[in-house]
């Protein structure tokens, strides 16, 4: 079969062909590839950074996708943990990480906002007991998975919502996604710590795509402004997109009933992971948790890892 192979930790993947992948037991099954999108996750398992990666190459990316199985069921699926991803014209699918589709559903789309969806959604669903009406601060809100959180949280019974990230223009969109406060992440280390302080000091749960200096800098603002610093607060760790370490004070973890924790794979079980999908999914298909796809075809794998996105939009690999 062709698919999008990655060769060299340091280099796109290319179009290229692959041995095609066979079902291994009763639960798998073979599927042709509709929609496989290029998440960051998917990027950094390419170039050999992700936790979860095991070096070996060469292999195919993609950690989900939607397909179509030989009886013509539409799923979207959640890829096997070995070096054959979904960027390529057929994949093996365990239907225990499998949710059906309706036959209308556009694959392209779902494909577009599984992921990016289901960080926030799995966090407050698996990693948090979300009481309805609960405070939430989104921490690097201006990107697919933050803004998708914004709307979640909503959904699943936040009574406010608050949104911190970097650029204007996308924070400035944020209020009409559900946002109740924008916060503006621009200025010196005191003006970002002000602000944060003035707007989330309060919040029961904080999902964080940043970690890195902001995060660093963003704990002992709010914890230090809480009016009742024995208020249960569960910062979620979900993405590092200003970096992967930070410094924390003993002190931070004393002062304030603080717990830390992170959700992804390893942290949830992908039994639990594929348990919340179907509801996701719902949404997702029903149209209330949009991602703009970018439909790129697969042969032009090479292009797609080097096309710039705008805010919203998600690269999808198509046939
Ligand atoms: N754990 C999980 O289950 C899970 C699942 C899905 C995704 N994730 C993670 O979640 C993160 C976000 O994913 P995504 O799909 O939303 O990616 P995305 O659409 O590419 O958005 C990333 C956003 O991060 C912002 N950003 C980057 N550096 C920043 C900084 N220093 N300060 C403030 N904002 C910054 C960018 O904002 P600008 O607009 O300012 O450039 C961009 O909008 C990634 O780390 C991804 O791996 C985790």
């Amino acid at each position: 079969m062709y698919a999008a192979v990655v060769h060299s930790f340091g280099s796109p993947p290319r179009y290229d062909t692959f041995e095609t992948p066979v079902p291994r037991g009763p639960h798998e099954v073979v599927v042709e590839v509709l929609a496989a999108a290029l998440h960051p996750r998917v990027r950094s398992g390419a170039d050999g950074s992700h936790y979860s990666s095991g070096g070996a190459l060469p292999m195919v990316p993609g950690v989900d996708g939607v397909g179509r199985t030989e009886d013509g069921e539409l799923l979207y699926f959640v890829a096997l943990d070995d070096t054959v991803g979904t960027m390529a014209e057929r994949a093996v699918v365990d239907r225990r990480r499998a949710v059906p589709l309706p036959g209308d559903a556009d694959p392209v789309a779902v494909a577009a906002a599984m992921n990016p969806g289901m960080s926030s959604w799995v966090a407050l669903r698996r990693r948090t007991d979300f009481a309805p009406g609960a405070h939430v601060l989104v921490l690097g809100a201006t990107g697919n998975a933050g803004q998708l959180a914004m709307r979640i949280a909503r959904h699943l019974g936040a009574g406010r919502v608050v949104a911190a990230g970097r650029d204007p223009e996308r924070l400035a969109a944020l209020p009409a996604l559900g946002a109740d406060e924008v916060v503006s992440l621009r200025g010196t280390p005191e003006e970002v710590a002000g602000r944060l302080a003035a707007s989330a000091a309060d919040v029961d749960v904080v999902i964080d795509y940043l970690w890195g200096e902001v995060t660093e800098r963003a704990l002992p603002a709010l914890l230090t402004a809480r009016a009742d610093r024995s208020r249960p607060l569960r910062w979620i760790e979900v993405g590092s997109m200003s970096g992967t370490e930070l410094t924390l004070p003993s002190a931070l973890l004393r002062k304030a009933n603080l717990t830390l924790l992170g959700s992804g794979q390893g942290s949830v079980s992908t039994a639990d992971i594929v348990a919340e999908l179907p509801a996701l999914a719902k949404e997702i298909t029903s149209g209330t948790l949009p991602v703009h796809p970018v439909p790129v075809p697969l042969a032009e794998v090479e292009r797609a890892w080097n096309t710039a996105t705008g805010p919203g939009e998600r690269i999808v690999l198509v046939r």
